[in-house]
């Protein structure tokens, strides 16, 4: 089944992945794009990440200065909900991680969508067929997983609601397709779908090992990078995507999953609720300087 013609696309939630899908779409498919927050400062919090990721591709020579100015015309920052689905054909939200949240979001979202529009979640780990059921148009419902950061991995994962149709993933694989990225397609949407599903519970062991005293982070992390060629550690990874993201994603596993195996490690608690979540708080296992770092202090 051929998927719809896309040309506007609105993102939600302006943090570090809807900045960087919004930047996507704008730079790599030519959308027009609006970029939906709460506030003004965290619209003008993921404007100031665009600039600064666009400006690494200039200085680097990947992307001239002018065609960077092109992108950051083509994305408009707003507040304002009605204004920034107005017209688009897809909404992809990335909005924080939290099951209550979404659905009162996608409930208010739902009256706005444009008749026909697909909304695609950028969910971790929450049921796709749960958000759908807050819409009045399941079966325009879809996950669209991106990794971090959305301008560099190559991958989003498809996920299919219960209700989502035939042509809404042909339509968002096309879409993903416009963006230079590969993808899988998850038949079913289980709790953190293919990658999440590995990829967290060893992240919350990481955390296991430094509350049991094993090993200090800075080992812990040379550890796999050495032993196993991953890019980052896992606690650095986890400063990276944020603590409070993968304690929501592990919750979501505790609660969907009923299996003691996921439950998230008290430190992780712990940090969270001293409000060390990583790059975006400032510091978390490691220092970091902004919120657009890649690199720990
Ligand atoms: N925009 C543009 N360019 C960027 C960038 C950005 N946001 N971030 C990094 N870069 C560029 C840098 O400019 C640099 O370019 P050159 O090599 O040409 O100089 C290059 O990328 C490498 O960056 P750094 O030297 O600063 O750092 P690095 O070598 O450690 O690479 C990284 C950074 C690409 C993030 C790498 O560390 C990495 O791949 N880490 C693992 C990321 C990962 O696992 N992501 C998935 C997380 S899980 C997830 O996303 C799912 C979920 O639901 C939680
Ligand atoms: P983040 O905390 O950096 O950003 C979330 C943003 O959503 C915040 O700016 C917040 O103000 C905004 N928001 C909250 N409620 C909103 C609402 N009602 N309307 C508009 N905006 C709202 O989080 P993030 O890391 O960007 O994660 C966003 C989503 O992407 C989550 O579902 C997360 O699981 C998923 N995700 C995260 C990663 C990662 O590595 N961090 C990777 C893939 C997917």
């Amino acid at each position: 089944m051929s998927g719809q013609q896309i040309r506007k696309v609105a993102v939600i939630g302006a943090g570090l992945m809807g900045h960087g899908i919004a930047q996507v779409s704008a730079q790599v498919a030519g959308y027009e794009v609006a970029l939906l927050d709460v506030k003004q400062e965290f619209v003008d919090r993921g404007m100031s990440m665009v600039r600064d990721s666009l400006a690494r591709f200039v200085s680097k020579g990947a992307l001239d200065g002018q065609k960077a100015d092109a992108v950051l015309a083509r994305i408009r920052p707003t507040t304002d909900m009605k204004s920034a689905l107005e017209g688009a054909q897809l909404v992809i939200e990335a909005a924080t991680e939290d099951p209550k949240l979404k659905l009162e979001l996608y409930r208010r979202v739902s009256d706005h969508l444009a008749p026909g529009a697909i909304l695609a979640s950028n969910t971790s780990s929450i049921s796709i067929t749960l958000l759908a059921s807050a819409t009045t148009s399941p079966d325009n419902v879809a996950g669209m997983h991106f990794f971090n950061p959305p301008q560099l991995m190559p991958l989003v994962e498809l996920i299919r609601g219960a209700k989502t149709s035939d042509a809404t993933i042909e339509t968002i694989r096309g879409v993903a397709k416009q963006m230079g990225k590969e993808t899988v397609l998850c038949k079913k949407d289980s709790p953190g779908f293919i990658v999440n599903r590995i990829l967290v519970p060893a992240l919350n062991e990481a955390t296991l090992l430094v509350n049991e005293g094993v090993a200090d982070p800075e080992d812990i992390d040379k550890a796999i990078t050495l032993g196993l060629n991953w890019p980052m550690g896992p606690l650095k990874l986890l400063d990276y995507v944020g603590l409070d993201t993968a304690l929501g994603i592990s919750e979501v596993f505790m609660s969907e999953l009923e299996d003691s195996k996921y439950r998230p490690s008290p430190l992780l608690k712990r940090m969270v609720r001293a409000g060390l979540l990583g790059r975006k708080s400032g510091k978390g296992f490691y220092e970091w300087g902004s919120p657009s770092s890649t690199k720990a202090k």
